[in-house]
């Protein structure tokens, strides 16, 4: 029996139209009644547009809701971005910061995740903090201390206290969206480095706590081993979101 509740999250990208998102979330409500997930969090970051939609789809459910991004400043003149006030506003409780496709193709650096994460945690929201390697990182075998750097520096800073509200999720850039998952036993490895980073920073005790989630090609036929790892305590899903039948089975999956 694991200590830390499993946690599930569906990240739609640039997914889903608001009317899109209705069809998704009507399906999914039916699929997942909270009888079903009541020992476990689940939560939809669909893209900024249907987030208040989709909020209001969930009101009453234990579903909850998070974003893909947010900017680390309250407000300004910051063209195209969003604050975490505006994230609460429409009831999110958590946002992904630092997917690989964001330090790929924005910019995004463990510098900015990190004071994004602050910023997050400052008003509520759960941070989930991707980290990750690229092939050619694997392949010259000096991944692990890039893992290690991207979790120390993006949570660099962070107060032991807070530690319980962040969660960290495992990307290898080459299982996104290739349809090639990472082992159970190659994302368990790192899995389980990652939290010997987090003893480091919050000491043993608060890094037991600290929810770790595999991400990259995760589907209902590859869900139940990967989660089944001692320290994969959730997924997060891309494509296999889009749909409720799979998002649902991974769900299950989850114990
Ligand atoms: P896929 O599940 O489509 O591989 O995407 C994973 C991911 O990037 C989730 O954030």
């Amino acid at each position: 029996m694991k200590v830390r509740r499993p946690i599930i999250a569906g990240n739609w990208k640039m997914h889903k139209t608001v009317h899109e998102a209705q069809t998704l979330v009507k399906s999914l409500l039916l699929e997942l009644p909270d009888t079903i997930i009541s020992d476990k969090d689940v939560v939809l970051c669909p893209p900024f547009t249907a987030l208040h939609k989709v909020a209001d789809m969930v009101s009453n459910t234990s579903i909850r809701m998070g974003a893909q991004d947010m900017h680390w400043e309250k407000e300004g003149a910051f063209t195209g971005e969003i604050s975490a006030t505006m994230l609460r506003d429409v009831y999110c409780r958590y946002v992904i910061l630092g997917h690989s496709e964001r330090r790929q193709h924005f910019g995004e650096t463990s510098q900015t995740v990190n004071l994004k994460a602050k910023a997050a945690l400052a008003s509520n929201l759960r941070p989930i903090v991707c980290v990750g390697e690229t092939l050619e990182e694997r392949e010259k075998k000096d991944f692990r201390a890039i893992v290690r750097a991207q979790v120390r520096e993006s949570l660099h800073g962070i107060a032991a206290e807070l530690a319980e509200e962040v969660v960290v999720a495992y990307e290898p850039v080459w299982a996104i969206g290739t349809g090639r998952n990472a082992s159970p036993a190659q994302a368990q490895e790192v899995h389980a480095l990652i939290r010997t980073v987090l003893a480091d920073l919050f000491g043993a005790k608060r890094a037991a706590k600290v929810r770790i989630q595999y991400g990259g090609s995760v589907k209902p036929a590859n869900a139940e081993e990967l989660l089944s790892q001692t320290d994969i305590d959730g997924a997060l899903v891309g494509g296999a979101s889009l749909d409720a039948r799979s998002f649902t089975a991974i769900v299950k999956a989850a114990k």
